[in-house]
């Protein structure tokens, strides 16, 4: 099955050499991280959520980037699923892939395909506050801080190696709310960046 597609169809900007330079995102929510990254001027070509109605697929269609759904439940499994989204990412010329706030785990089938060019942004010190409630995780610890921390995907939870961090101290009557509202600050700050950074190499 073919995703559905929103906006424009894009093609991304291309190396001398012909190289995919161009920058997907994918999604599942709020998208305030892919917005960073448009907001940085950075090469966002295409925006891939697995779930519809999200806010993430507003702000890319504001930005005039093409952006597609692909549901798990349109699938046979997720193997299918993420090789379609690989298909499509690679048709917009995609080079690197950014997860932002993307609820998934991405099968072997899509990491070989972009092998060492998929980064993800995670609200916590790695590796010790991997999963999905990091923020919940560091408060129960007592630990004294939560980071915004980008770090190349691999195919367990939260496992690949960290490029970067920023540190976020957690204050006194933090709750998970405050906490992650000054993690994202930091987020946006730090995913740009990083970003920026790994697509001049
Ligand atoms: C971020 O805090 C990120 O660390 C986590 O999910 C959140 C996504 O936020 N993986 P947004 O959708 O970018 O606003």
């Amino acid at each position: 099955m073919s995703p559905r597609g929103q906006g424009a169809a894009s093609g991304g900007p291309e190396g001398a050499a012909g190289q995919r330079r161009g920058i997907g995102v994918l999604v599942s929510g709020e998208g305030s991280n892919l917005q960073a990254l448009l907001d940085a001027g950075l090469p966002v070509v295409a925006v891939a959520s697995n779930r519809p109605d999200v806010r993430a697929l507003e702000r890319a269609a504001g930005a005039g980037v093409a952006s597609a759904v692909f549901e798990l439940g349109a699938y046979d499994d997720r193997d299918a699923r993420d090789a379609a989204m690989a298909d499509w990412l690679e048709s917009h010329r995609v080079g690197l892939v950014v997860c932002a706030g993307y609820m998934q785990l991405l099968r072997p089938v899509f990491l070989a395909r972009f092998s060492g060019r998929v980064v993800n942004v995670h609200p916590a010190p790695l590796p010790d506050f991997p999963g999905a409630h990091p923020l919940e995780d560091v408060l129960a610890a007592g630990a004294p801080a939560a980071a915004a921390t980008v770090h190349f995907v691999d195919e367990g939870v939260d496992t690949g190696e960290v490029i970067a961090a920023e540190s976020v101290a957690v204050l006194p009557g933090d709750s998970v709310e405050t906490l992650r509202a000054r993690v994202h600050e930091a987020e946006h700050r730090l995913l740009p960046k990083v970003v920026g950074e790994l697509c001049a190499r």
